[in-house]
């Protein structure tokens, strides 16, 4: 399965850097966007990528924005999603453990390089632990308007 990846302007160099690691990996990808560091809203990329990975055409997803915050507030809108904002590798392997992460949010602006590739690696190799986190993350989405 394809990875979703997508940023905003302050995420594009760390996206395009990440993209590299994914390639060196031999992990597919399909970037959501954006394709520059002119200005731009990150919903408008972050909206597509979460829909990708609810609709089960991507898995799992990578965002990034300046803070991790607008594009992570954007993306946990959606239902199916539950993004992390990631700043640590222990903070990754944690958000896949015990929340079963399905988008890597990252803070562009706070992370340097080489510790985000190492949250990248831990993100995408760490297993859900199931048990009593199955339970929790069950109860995460809003009940449907009947
Ligand atoms: C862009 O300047 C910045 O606001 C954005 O990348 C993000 O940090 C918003 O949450």
């Amino acid at each position: 399965m394809k990875i979703a990846i997508c940023s905003d302007h302050a995420g594009f160099e760390l996206k395009s850097v990440i993209e590299g690691y994914l390639e060196a990996m031999g992990r597919e990808y399909e970037d959501f966007g954006t394709y520059s560091t002119e200005s731009c809203d990150y919903p408008d990329f972050a909206h597509p990528a979460a829909f990708a990975v609810e609709e089960g055409r991507c898995y799992p997803g990578i965002a990034i924005c300046g803070t991790g915050n607008g594009i992570g507030m954007t993306l946990n809108k959606h239902q199916g999603i539950r993004a992390a904002l990631c700043w640590n590798v222990e903070i990754a392997r944690l958000a896949r453990q015990h929340n079963d992460a399905n988008v890597l949010v990252l803070p562009g602006r706070f992370v340097d390089n080489v510790t985000a590739l190492a949250i990248v690696d831990a993100f995408l190799n760490t297993p859900f632990e199931g048990g009593r986190h199955s339970r929790r993350i069950a109860k995460i989405p809003l009940p449907s308007a009947e």
